[in-house]
């Protein structure tokens, strides 16, 4: 290990967060707005969660695939990344588009990322730290040289709008980060995961699964919307991002003084400030914005990151941790030397070349789509031999892109 002196240490390999963003959608839903539908008001919503407003995506055409796709977008250009060269895609999300494909695959299509592994990970609102762990080892391990981390969410969609316990809470929105190989000793130090499932009724959408599959009577029951155990959540809460932060700073060698900045999920004010408490760490080492977006499940702390970036909270070689809980139950917690520079120009030109590769990535999906329909309708062998000169067109296609 030479990394106090700047020299890389042989061989080994870390993860760094090299590229980062987000994506919201247009319209923000007050608390004065929420008095009109439901018995609340805008001072118990900001007193007992520090809530202000949320974003919610009205448009029908928004969800999890669009939200996380422009959050990924931003995150490859402040990367500057070409995302043919990406190598893996995991998209966390409670929201999915749908059970099944994956939000993560409809993604990697968005994107023309054509070489990307993709999936989902389902691990609530820990679900973006239990990610860059994962990230982490596939990095690490020599296994992938870039891996595309999203968090994205329209929790709006399955909230029951007249139950006040939860529809206070909760936002829409999706945080991404580009994770990439380096010699260079930092990025991420250690991860903490952990769940505890004997509490995954205390906060669930109980229908739609396979252990009760969608009917008239789960429709009528409103059994396919968030039901939660508030209090209960927040006592689990304010103990599990004590215990989790201090386990990653013992796995990375680091004391609390060492923290530069905490950026926790961003559920509730009250929970942050008493976890903070405990663990002797002044306000201004917290990052908070849940003010300006609720709860937005596994995108509050890729959310957040990018506004701590943007308002100048993050230096070079800050030792930052991010800490997050939520259902499963579970929690998760990183401790990350933050090892990128401050903000770079990404010439113009890259950025609408990496803009034209994504409305190339449009075509090639519809083309992709329309040549399999064509394909069914025909004999086999007839099929045969035009999925193989659409196989090759594309193929040429795709080289020319990439040079
Ligand atoms: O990502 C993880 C997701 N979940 C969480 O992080 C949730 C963690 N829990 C919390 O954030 C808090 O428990 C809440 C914000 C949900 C609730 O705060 P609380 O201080 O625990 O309130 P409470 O549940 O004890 O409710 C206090 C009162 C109750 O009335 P009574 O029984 O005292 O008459 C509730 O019915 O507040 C009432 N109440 C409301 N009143 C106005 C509950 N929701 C509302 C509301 N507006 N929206």
């Amino acid at each position: 290990m030479a990394g106090s002196n700047g020299l890389h240490t042989l061989g080994r390999r870390y993860a760094h967060i090299t590229g980062w963003g987000k994506a919201l959608p247009d319209r923000i839903v007050t608390n004065q707005e929420l008095e009109q539908i439901v018995d609340t008001s805008d001072e118990w919503i900001r007193t007992r969660s520090g809530i202000h407003q949320r974003y919610i995506a009205v448009d029908p055409r928004e969800n999890a695939v669009t939200l996380g796709t422009r959050a990924a977008m931003a995150a490859l250009d402040v990367a500057d990344f070409p995302v043919s060269k990406l190598d893996l895609l995991i998209c966390s999300t409670s929201s999915p588009a749908h059970l099944f494909p994956s939000t993560g695959s409809l993604i990697q299509d968005a994107l023309g990322a054509t070489r990307a592994g993709a999936f989902d990970l389902s691990a609530a609102c820990s679900g973006f730290v239990y990610a860059i762990s994962l990230a982490n080892a596939m990095i690490v391990s020599g296994q992938v040289e870039s891996v595309l981390v999203i968090g994205t969410e329209v929790l709006s969609r399955l909230i029951d709008w007249s139950d006040r316990n939860t529809c206070v809470l909760f936002g829409d929105g999706a945080g991404a980060v580009l994770l990439q190989a380096s010699p260079v000793p930092g990025g991420v130090l250690s991860t903490v995961l952990g769940s505890d499932g004997s509490g995954g009724d205390l906060l669930s959408v109980p229908a739609g699964g396979t252990s009760m599959p969608t009917t008239l009577e789960t429709v009528a029951a409103g059994q396919h919307f968030i039901k939660m155990d508030g209090k209960a959540v927040f006592r689990f809460a304010t103990r599990i991002m004590v215990e989790a932060t201090r386990e990653a700073l013992d796995k990375a060698s680091m004391s609390i003084a060492d923290v530069n900045l905490v950026i926790p999920h961003q559920a509730n004010e009250r929970i942050i400030r008493s976890s903070m408490k405990q663990l002797d760490l002044p306000d201004d080492k917290v990052f908070i914005n849940l003010y300006n977006y609720g709860n937005t499940s596994t995108a509050s702390i890729p959310i957040a990151l990018c506004e701590a970036i943007e308002q100048g909270r993050l230096h070079s070689n800050d030792n930052l941790i991010m800490v997050g809980f939520g259902a499963g139950l579970t929690w998760a917690a990183t401790a990350i030397k933050w090892a990128v520079p401050g903000a770079r120009e990404v010439p113009r030109w890259r950025v609408s070349q990496r803009q034209a590769s994504y409305s190339l990535a449009r075509v090639r999906s519809r083309l992709l789509r329309y040549s399999r329909q064509v394909e069914n309708s025909l004999t086999s062998e007839e099929g045969d031999v035009l999925g193989e000169v659409l196989a090759q067109r594309i193929e040429g296609w795709r080289k020319t892109r990439d040079e």
